[in-house]
């Protein structure tokens, strides 16, 4: 239990500044609608635009990473002035919801967060609007760092990596598309798509982090290297959730992996490793293009459970979960303090976890 508890903390702490810097930026020219459907969006609001107090805001994995990283790497450690890193947890958080709106389109999926998608709702002409619009948007908040003491040098690199990490996310996102109907994916092609829709951004918030906080060069691509090393294990362990995980939990759509004939990790290795009439029929179903039918979903899972796919992927999981701990360690100059030992602990919540 202690992880759950570890990872609640830092949300309970640092969740409510996210928010704040978000709705600081969303206060600002915005029309009303775009306003209030970005809200709901964020859980602030239920559809008719009413507030609501506990809505599923997502885990805000990604901003409380920066944080993180910020005081780890801070020479003042957790008595570190935040101001200056809020803006560009803030905008990393919105970059990640923004390719949220769009995910769903591009992946037919109509419930995120335990809630319809602002697709199924209002239509993907205006949804594609909204997630283009909460992109720019991002990078707005993201200039506010000139008015925080940020160096002007320091905040053309924060900006910098930000653009990069746009273009490689939408480049991952378009090679998990394309996955969608080629049999010929391999491992390989699979670490390479991952490392773009879900570590670029991941890495892109441990790296940034540390950017603002130290002068010290030589810890920023240690700090880089641990965001996509557990940017990797986490997508892997969603591979995982996207299958076998429960919609109560996850507030997704169960099977809609296997529906969309995503080629992820266990899907991979099943297609690799199983036999006989088992392969034949699992190719069969991943050849073809037209509706996956509930019989046949149930026969995947099936194939799946026969080859053990859960619990080898579940081990690559946890192989990047331990390189990860190896960079952190190098990142803390061999040590870690209190901060990078919560973000050590929110490692192994990252891939366990059931939401
Ligand atoms: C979902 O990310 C998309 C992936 C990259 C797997 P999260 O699981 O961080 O989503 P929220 O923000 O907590 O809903
Ligand atoms: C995750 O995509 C990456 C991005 C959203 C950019 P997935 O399609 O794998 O994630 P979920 O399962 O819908 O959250
Ligand atoms: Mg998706
Ligand atoms: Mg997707």
């Amino acid at each position: 239990m202690q992880k759950q508890i570890d990872f609640t903390e830092a949300l309970v702490r640092f969740g409510p500044l996210i928010d704040a810097e978000i709705q600081a930026e969303l206060a600002i020219e915005l029309d009303d609608w775009m306003r209030n459907a970005l809200y709901y969006h964020f859980g602030w609001m239920d559809r008719e635009f009413q507030p609501i107090e506990k809505g599923n805001s997502g885990k805000k994995l990604r901003p409380v990473m920066t944080l993180l990283a910020y005081l780890g790497a801070h020479p003042a450690g957790f008595e570190a002035d935040l101001s200056p890193i809020l803006p560009v947890a803030a905008a990393i958080e919105m970059i990640h919801n923004y390719s949220l709106i769009h995910d769903d389109i591009e992946d037919n999926d109509r419930e995120r967060r335990g809630r319809a998608t602002a697709w199924s709702i209002w239509g993907k002409p205006k949804a594609i609007n909204l997630g283009d619009c909460l992109h720019v948007l991002s990078f707005r908040r993201l200039y506010q760092i000139n008015e925080r003491g940020v160096a002007a040098e320091r905040a053309l690199r924060v900006g910098q990596a930000l653009t990069e990490t746009s273009i490689r996310l939408s480049l991952g996102q378009h090679k998990d598309m394309s996955f969608e109907d080629n049999l010929a994916v391999t491992p390989a092609m699979y670490l390479d798509m991952i490392a773009g829709k879900t570590a670029a951004l991941i890495s892109c918030a441990t790296y940034c982090g540390a950017l603002v906080a130290t002068a010290d060069e030589s810890k920023l691509a240690h700090f880089a290297e641990f965001g996509q090393k557990i940017g990797l294990g986490f997508q892997i362990r969603d591979d995982i959730l996207g299958i076998w995980g429960l919609a109560a939990d996850t507030g997704k759509p169960t099977g809609s992996d296997i529906r969309r004939r995503k080629k992820s990790l266990p899907i991979l290795f099943a297609l690799s490793e199983s036999q006989g009439q088992t392969r034949e029929r699992l190719l069969e179903i991943y050849r073809r293009t037209d509706a996956v039918t509930p019989d046949e979903e149930g026969f995947v899972l099936a194939a799946l459970e026969e080859c053990h796919a859960k619990e080898f992927t579940q081990s690559q999981a946890d192989r990047y979960k331990q390189e990860a701990w190896e960079a952190l360690t190098v990142a803390g100059g061999g040590s870690l303090n209190e901060p990078l030992v919560q973000l050590k602990n929110l490692c192994t919540f990252l891939v366990e976890r059931s939401f």
